[in-house]
């Protein structure tokens, strides 16, 4: 029942050397995102036992190295600020509730529960060849989890933002993103219900 996660402490013990990310061992704060023979994961839910042996294990590709199984992860974070991951409403009211019917809040599903952790974004070769500029998966599913919140005032703003080619239509819908993404969320689908809200705010 062993974890990737415990199996790199155990190898760390006898190199302290070793550096990773780590904290909350069960895949909510996404911190140990890695390559794990070839595919993008966090290694405190993988089990030991799932992975074909020898197990081969790298950094999130597409991103400056630190050290070791430690990647730069400014331009991830920049992207998601750009993507504007907060809610927009009418001016501060601390009397009422920004209310949602069942519906409404149905919608965010699959957009919220995003751990930033960057398997996704990192094995997307549109993101490889243009991370200067293309948002990313990660950030792209943020900002469509904001387009379609109900209680959002901002969305025709959201949306004239990202009509770019670069930000959000460099996307080619590979789906390596939803592959690797180990909560099982949607990036790729979220993408492509984005750019059709684009291309109908032209209409
Ligand atoms: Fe927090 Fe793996 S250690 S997600």
């Amino acid at each position: 029942g062993m974890m990737l996660l415990e199996a790199l402490h155990k190898i760390k013990e006898q190199d302290p050397s070793l550096t990773f990310r780590h904290s909350c061992q069960e895949g909510v704060c996404g911190s140990d995102g890695m390559n794990i023979n070839g595919k993008n994961g966090l290694s405190c839910i993988t089990p030991v036992a799932s992975l074909t042996s020898p197990v081969v294990i790298k950094p999130l590709p597409g991103m400056p190295i630190i050290r070791d199984l430690i990647i730069e992860m400014d331009l991830f974070y920049q992207h998601y600020q750009e993507a504007k991951p907060f809610l927009q409403t009418e001016p501060l009211d601390l009397q009422h509730e920004h209310l949602q019917s069942p519906e409404e809040r149905a919608k965010i599903d699959g957009g919220y529960e995003c751990i930033l952790c960057g398997c996704c974004t990192t094995s997307c070769p549109s993101f490889w060849w243009n991370s200067d500029q293309f948002l990313g998966p990660a950030a792209l599913l943020a900002a469509h989890r904001f387009v379609i919140d109900s209680r959002d005032i901002k969305t025709i703003d959201r949306l004239k933002e990202l009509d770019d080619p670069m930000k959000t239509f460099r996307c080619r819908h590979i789906q390596n993103c939803t592959n690797a993404c180990p909560k099982g969320l949607n990036p790729s689908r979220a993408i492509q219900e984005l750019k059709n809200f684009i291309v109908e705010n032209h209409e």
